[in-house]
């Protein structure tokens, strides 16, 4: 931690005294600690205290992006590659930006313009391009356990951007950091997660990230859209929106992925919104400080109302621009723990 406050003081000219004082408090409460992960597959496996250490690590990367140049040195001569085999416009942009950030060189793979449309394996594919010299893949896959199966057969770090409905590691983690932006901290929080549980990776690691910073989760969703282990996961079941929406403190919308569904999974989508959309009327009787999220992209008006994906209440786009400053910690730490085990 010393080093990445060392980083970010030596590349700004006007620290302020309170910027000072909270890195000083980052520094303290992680200075026992050494991360030691090359690889993030998941956040099931992670303890609270890493979790933790990555939000932390990220708060410290923040200001960097407030600088006239936006830079700082740490993956200096490092190579990123984004292969993505799926679409993405948050997380993988997000990405680059964030390699970009610490100074790497990036290389973007997408599944159509590569020899994957030949039947190239995945395994082919990655261990063309470590013969390139490459440090850090992140990757997104439709496969569960794609993450999983590169890392047991590169040199390479790697980082999950997504696989099958398994994991989303990063979006649960900015997710967390946003919650503890607005709300101090996650211990005793209510949370619910709405909608298309089943096939959301988002659901899975926001479930593992929240509950090990001791908030309460609730799913909710129709019974079509659960998932068929729900008993077995630490989560409170809910199949009524109406039912938790006044409880709640943090309410995290999730998108119906259609491109997921194998038949109907409710009559009509005008059904679905009227029983499990966030609508304006809904949000009158929530508590007046809920904290409203979606990890987009949003199907607006089946999973909320304009109104309120724009309202006062929404930390949407705050999500968007607190994935930055995560991923970069991510980015940083890997690449970390990758020399710590190769000195
Ligand atoms: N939240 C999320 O993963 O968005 P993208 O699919 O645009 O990356």
């Amino acid at each position: 931690m010393n080093r990445i406050l060392n980083i970010v003081e030596r590349h700004t000219h006007h620290g302020s005294k309170r910027r000072h004082g909270t890195n000083m408090a980052i520094m303290r409460k992680s200075k026992q600690f050494r991360w030691q992960h090359k690889h993030l597959i998941g956040l099931r496996d992670l303890t609270a205290e890493e979790i933790n250490y990555i939000l932390d690590t990220a708060q410290g990367f923040e200001q960097v992006s407030t600088r006239s140049v936006k830079k700082a040195p740490p993956l200096r001569g490092k190579v990123v590659v984004n292969l993505f085999f799926e679409d993405s416009t948050r997380t993988r942009n997000s990405f680059a930006l964030a390699a970009s950030r610490l100074s790497a060189d990036t290389i973007e793979f997408t599944k159509k313009s590569s020899a994957v449309s030949k039947g190239e394996t995945l395994l082919d594919t990655a261990r063309n391009l470590e013969a390139m010299g490459i440090d850090i893949v992140v990757i997104r896959h439709n496969a569960a356990g794609a993450p999983k199966l590169l890392s047991k057969n590169i040199n390479a770090c790697v980082v999950n951007a997504g696989d099958g409905y398994c994991e989303h590691p990063t979006q649960a983690l900015l997710d967390v950091y946003t919650i503890r932006q607005m709300k101090g901290s996650l211990e005793g929080l209510k949370v619910a997660i709405v909608g298309d549980i089943a096939h959301s990776r988002v659901a899975r690691s926001d479930m593992w990230a929240m509950t090990k910073l001791g908030a309460e989760v609730t799913f909710v969703a129709p019974p079509t859209l659960m998932p068929g282990n729900v008993d077995q996961l630490p989560v409170r079941v809910s199949y009524s929106l109406d039912e938790v929406i006044e409880k709640v403190d943090v309410v995290n919308m999730l998108r119906i992925q259609f491109e997921r569904l194998g038949g109907n999974p409710f009559p009509s989508i005008r059904e679905y919104s009227r029983y499990f959309g966030l609508t304006v009327e809904r949000m009158k009787r929530a508590k007046s400080d809920i904290v409203v999220m979606h990890p987009g992209p949003i199907n607006r008006g089946l999973e909320m109302e304009s109104e309120v994906a724009d309202g006062k209440n929404s930390v949407i786009l705050q999500q968007v621009k607190n994935g930055l400053a995560v991923r970069m910690a991510v980015l940083f730490l890997v690449n970390q723990a990758a020399a710590q085990t190769t000195a």
